[in-house]
């Protein structure tokens, strides 16, 4: 099994949506069997809590289901998770300090939009402090984001398209 982890700041907005998604797109691919994948956040202001509800609407405007607590990133990840996917680059840091602080490292880490082709800028803003629109933006970025990412995948296991 080849898992996936999603990392934000709050683990409420961008890092569950992209899961939610991720699961959405291997599903229809018929690749549940080989891939899974999580969603947390580098900070602990939201553990425990159900995704915003903004994340929500977007979520099912856009005919995704969407199902995760808020957890913060924690040692053990970097040991379980083969790909971990930063959505800006102060996760990325966020991210390299904590493998430091657990004496480990970071393997396989890799900002979401590296993925997306033709991407305008590298990081998935956050949208936590602006307005609606700001999430649908987030949803479209990391829908081709993850097409690009599974594409990736597909390259780097080919026992995924071996069926
Ligand atoms: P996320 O968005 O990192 O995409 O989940 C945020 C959620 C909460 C906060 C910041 C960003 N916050 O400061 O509480």
């Amino acid at each position: 099994m080849i898992k996936v982890l999603f990392i934000c700041l709050g683990n409420i907005c961008r890092s569950p949506l992209a899961e939610a998604l991720f699961n959405h797109k291997i599903k229809e691919k018929g690749y549940e069997n080989f891939l899974n994948c999580d969603s947390c956040g580098t900070s602990d202001y939201h553990i425990g809590e159900l995704p915003d509800e903004r994340t929500m609407a977007s979520a099912s405007k856009n005919g995704i289901k969407i199902c995760h607590r808020g957890r913060q990133l924690n040692r053990t990840d970097f040991r379980d998770f083969d790909y971990l996917i930063a959505m800006d680059d102060s996760n990325l840091s966020n991210i390299k300090k904590a493998a430091n602080q657990h004496k480990t490292s970071a393997k396989n880490l890799f900002l979401m939009r590296s993925f997306q082709k033709n991407a305008a800028f590298s990081e998935v803003p956050d949208p936590y402090y602006g307005g609606v629109d700001g999430f649908q933006k987030v949803y479209e970025i990391l829908d081709s984001s993850l097409d690009g990412f599974i594409e990736t995948l597909e390259k780097n296991h080919p026992e995924l398209t071996k069926k």
